[in-house]
């Protein structure tokens, strides 16, 4: 496990990817983990008061060892609770804690939390020194650039000078406002322009904190110049959809000998954990609706996807029927 404290204030952590419900659980961060061995993965969000009254605390909170480093998201805006959360996530051997002020659905913004509290730098505020009072984690903010009216840059700069002297160790800023009535989730994601130059700004007035920026990232070379003036990149959607894009990190960003990784070496590496899912759940789908992703730009990908998502989702699926398809992927070179 890499030293997490050392971790946030080095900002060894310059490439992260981001949390995205539905999209980031254990088996994505797994399939991603084989891509970067460095790159800092997010769990989903997950709501501290649902996670508190679960009776299924596992099903939330385990991971796999491979995935270190790994920062768990919580949602919420009551202290107390937060603060048990915190404990849980340092039980679990979690190297980062990050709080959600950036959700942008109506379900998590009626209950006060989400990018609607960026109306309230106070109670964020109290939320943040909840989270580190009863953990050593660093603790950091997933945040936007502002909310409806609320979006003068006075306030972004406010807001995380606040957040600052309550112990945020980080602030990672997508670069969008969220504008909670009148746009759904998806939409605040395209609509609202991103707006790399008020982050820029940010980071100008504030040049001692740590701040990562976020939204629109979808290749190494624009990582890189970003890097020039932020001290993170957080990429989402990008390296969800096409995560081999994403196979020069550990090069590019920390140095490391590159490897060429190739989409059958990753699934015939990962035909154990497969196995192991299958004998426990008899679902292949949990894994495979991620693993479909690392085949595309080579003839008959389509197909390839089409197979293993037919036979996945219809409980046909066996091992074998995975590693013959990777081979087909090995023998082109894929
Ligand atoms: C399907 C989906 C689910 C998301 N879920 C979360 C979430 O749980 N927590 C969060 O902070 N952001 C969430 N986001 C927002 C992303 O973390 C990220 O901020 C956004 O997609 C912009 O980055 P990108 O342009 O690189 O995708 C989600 C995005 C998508 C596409």
């Amino acid at each position: 496990m890499i030293d997490t404290k050392s971790n946030s204030i080095n900002n060894l952590n310059k490439i992260s990817i981001a949390p995205m419900m539905d999209c980031t659980d254990r088996h994505f961060r797994m399939i991603m983990r084989q891509i970067s061995s460095k790159a800092l993965l997010y769990t989903e969000m997950i709501v501290a008061q649902s996670l508190i009254f679960s009776d299924k605390k596992r099903r939330f909170l385990d991971f796999n060892k491979d995935e270190h480093p790994i920062a768990i998201q919580f949602g919420g805006d009551d202290p107390f609770l937060l603060s048990e959360v915190a404990k849980m996530a340092q039980d679990w051997e979690y190297d980062e804690i990050n709080f959600n002020v950036g959700c942008p659905s109506p379900r998590v913004s009626s209950g006060n939390f989400g990018a609607s509290l960026m109306n309230s730098p106070t109670q964020v505020a109290k939320c943040i020194e909840a989270l580190k009072k009863n953990s050593n984690l660093p603790v950091t903010v997933k945040h936007r650039i502002g909310v409806d009216e609320n979006d003068s840059f006075t306030h972004l700069n406010k807001f995380v000078q606040t957040l600052s002297l309550a112990g945020a160790d980080r602030f990672i800023v997508h670069a969008r406002k969220a504008l909670l009535k009148g746009l759904n989730p998806k939409e605040n994601r395209t609509i609202p322009p991103l707006r790399y130059d008020i982050v820029k700004k940010l980071k100008e007035e504030n040049p001692k904190l740590l701040i990562e920026i976020n939204g629109g990232f979808t290749s190494v070379k624009q990582c890189a110049n970003a890097l020039e003036t932020f001290d993170g990149v957080m990429i989402g959607r990008s390296a969800y959809k096409h995560p081999l894009r994403w196979s020069p990190i550990d090069e590019e960003f920390y140095g490391e000998r590159r490897k060429v990784i190739k989409a059958s070496e990753i699934i015939f590496k990962l035909i154990p954990y497969i196995e192991d899912h299958l004998s426990q759940t008899g679902s292949s789908w949990e894994i495979c609706k991620h693993l479909i992703n690392l085949v595309e730009s080579i003839p008959n990908a389509k197909k390839w996807r089409h197979n293993i998502t037919s036979k996945s989702i219809s409980k046909e699926l066996k091992i074998k029927d995975l590693i013959n398809s990777a081979k087909d992927l090995e023998n082109i070179g894929h």
